[in-house]
């Protein structure tokens, strides 16, 4: 957004409420806290019908769920039918819904919750049904008549589009807004960097990662998409920064109450709430057993999680499996996660520097609900197992707040400057893959392809996808890119540059299939007006290079 555009949206902003009423509550009153709710994929794939849509409403209402804050009911894939009505309209699997989405949205506000529904941004939808491209609006009204309060948009075939994922979201945006009902737009596209390109622009949650899978790993994996360096550069040190009031990293759905065990649903449970993430769970609620319900409903802890200061938690310290994340609160105090993901039972101390306390401090354990007592300078939670945690809150409310971290500056992770600029010297805003290595091939060996050595460039393993903010400042980037001599297999491996992200998929360069002893190929292309760049290299577990990949800016 220029300078200029966002100084009339802030303005807008301020005076139109005195004339208008929804178009701004949109944006930036439908969720100032994470969204908490339920979404039926994590429990029953595309294995959704009437009946059990509604006994899962009415498990929200009889466990405490509802009030415990999970709002939203969200139906996810599989609830409409093969085909769109004669007048291109979406309707409801009629075997599924017999009484229409109509209906079932109905029951679902007489229990006091809120109905979410799911669609798709390609011409399918993940399970290959119809999907809302180019029937946009249609879909958007359709929604607002069933009485929608949520929108879950899939990206599955928008590479097809031919539209930019930004071009596409500004569409959905302007078609909810027209509609005049407020609905969250929920971007689900794997962690394709919303937080980089501008999604709090066009809704109020996006995704970090890929699909979540009912396995510890895959949780942790998840949780380091946002609050690690999963899907971004190390010096931001997660993804805090892009979130807060009205925007939300979402690094997936819950899936407390599908793991193994207690202390597993507890640590995911615990990092999605320091992690400010939307709580959706996503278990089938009408046979949960006890120990997990008091683990979706442990007050203190939700609280952390919906604390109106919407500060994302963030690391303060990693080694192994040792993980120290802090997450300062509305009201002085600060809440404090200590896990150890490691086999061994450890101890772990959070020293109040760490979390910008000092002195003598107060500390409660939240999921005992239970005063601890006073300590001078630090805390120790003693021998933690495997996925053993203590979650804190240090401090005393009422006093001055916990600053948080310094955000990292855009000099650091965009061309802010004039002249040439090496992309190894800034930050990328969005990674997938492995990380690239800097100056270093992938195996961490200079850089040579075709016995050439060379000091400066990006290693990569495939599949692997770079995003640079260019913020509109750059006019060419060059690069020469090969396969490195230190790849011992045949397949090939293939660079591409496209403007912004992969779904947008208009690419600026395409080296077609390389292959180990394929001259290396020079790039100099026109990047003017671009906001972001994604360099993308893709092949079977090919090792190559991007040599020298610089901007040059006037
Ligand atoms: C994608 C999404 C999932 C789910 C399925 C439905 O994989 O990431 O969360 O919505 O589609 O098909």
């Amino acid at each position: 957004m220029s300078q200029f555009t966002r100084w009339s949206f802030i303005w807008i902003s301020i005076l139109l409420p005195a004339c208008s009423s929804h178009i701004v509550t949109q944006d930036n009153r439908l969720a100032p806290i994470p969204p908490m709710g339920w979404n039926s994929w994590n429990a029953f794939e595309a294995k959704i019908d009437e009946a059990k849509i509604k006994s899962i409403a009415d498990a929200m209402v009889a466990s405490g769920m509802r009030d415990a804050g999970y709002t939203y009911l969200v139906l996810d894939d599989g609830w409409m039918a093969k085909e769109r009505d004669s007048n291109g309209n979406l309707t409801a699997d009629s075997e599924k819904f017999p009484a229409g989405m109509k209906a079932i949205g109905d029951y679902i506000h007489s229990k006091g919750l809120k109905f979410g529904i799911y669609e798709c941004r390609g011409y399918l939808t993940c399970q290959g049904l119809p999907g809302s491209f180019e029937h946009e609006q249609a879909d958007m009204n359709s929604f607002a008549s069933w009485g929608v309060d949520y929108i879950k948009l899939d990206a599955c075939y928008a590479e097809k589009n031919g539209r930019l994922t930004t071009e596409d979201l500004k569409i959905y945006h302007e078609s909810i807004l027209k509609t005049g009902r407020p609905m969250i737009l929920s971007i689900s596209d794997f962690g394709n960097g919303a937080w980089a390109w501008g999604g709090k622009e066009y809704g109020q949650l996006w995704r970090t990662s890929g699909d979540i899978y009912p396995w510890i790993e895959s949780v942790y994996f998840c949780a380091n998409t946002s609050g690690g360096s999963e899907s971004t550069h190390p010096g931001f040190n997660g993804l805090w920064q892009f979130a807060g009031p009205g925007h939300w990293n979402d690094p997936d759905m819950l899936q407390v109450g599908n793991l193994d065990n207690e202390a597993e649903n507890r640590a995911h449970f615990s990092l999605w709430c320091m992690l400010a993430a939307p709580l959706m769970a996503g278990c089938d609620l009408r046979v949960m057993s006890d120990t997990v319900r008091r683990i979706f409903t442990a007050k203190e802890v939700i609280a952390v999680n919906q604390d109106p200061r919407g500060h994302q938690g963030y690391k303060v310290y990693e080694k192994g499996g040792v993980e120290i994340y802090n997450k300062p609160l509305a009201d002085g105090t600060t809440a404090v996660l200590m896990l150890n993901k490691d086999s061994v039972a450890t101890d772990i101390t959070v020293s109040w520097e760490q979390i910008g306390l000092k002195g003598r401090q107060k500390v409660r354990d939240l999921w005992e609900e239970r005063d601890l007592g006073t300590f001078n300078d630090s805390f120790t939670a003693k021998n933690l197992s495997r996925n053993g945690l203590m979650l804190i809150r240090a401090g005393s409310p009422g006093g001055k707040p916990v600053p948080g971290p310094v955000p990292v500056p855009l000099e650091k992770y965009s061309i802010t400057r004039s002249g040439t600029t090496l992309l190894g010297d800034i930050y990328y805003i969005m990674k997938s893959g492995d990380a690239p290595r800097m100056d270093r091939n992938h195996k961490g060996e200079v850089i040579t392809i075709n016995g050439t050595v060379y000091k400066k460039g990006l290693g990569c393993k495939t599949e692997s996808r770079i995003m640079y903010k260019l913020n509109g400042r750059a006019d060419r980037f060059m690069a020469s890119v090969g396969i490195d001599d230190a790849y011992e297999g045949s397949e090939p491996g293939r660079f591409r540059v496209l403007n912004e992200d992969a779904f947008g998929n208009r690419a600026l360069f395409d080296s077609g299939k390389m292959i180990k002893g394929t001259p290396t190929m020079d790039i100099d292309i026109d990047v003017r007006g671009l906001e972001f760049i994604l360099l993308e290299f893709r092949g079977k577990e090919v090792n190559g290079d991007w040599v020298n990949p610089r901007i040059i800016a006037r």
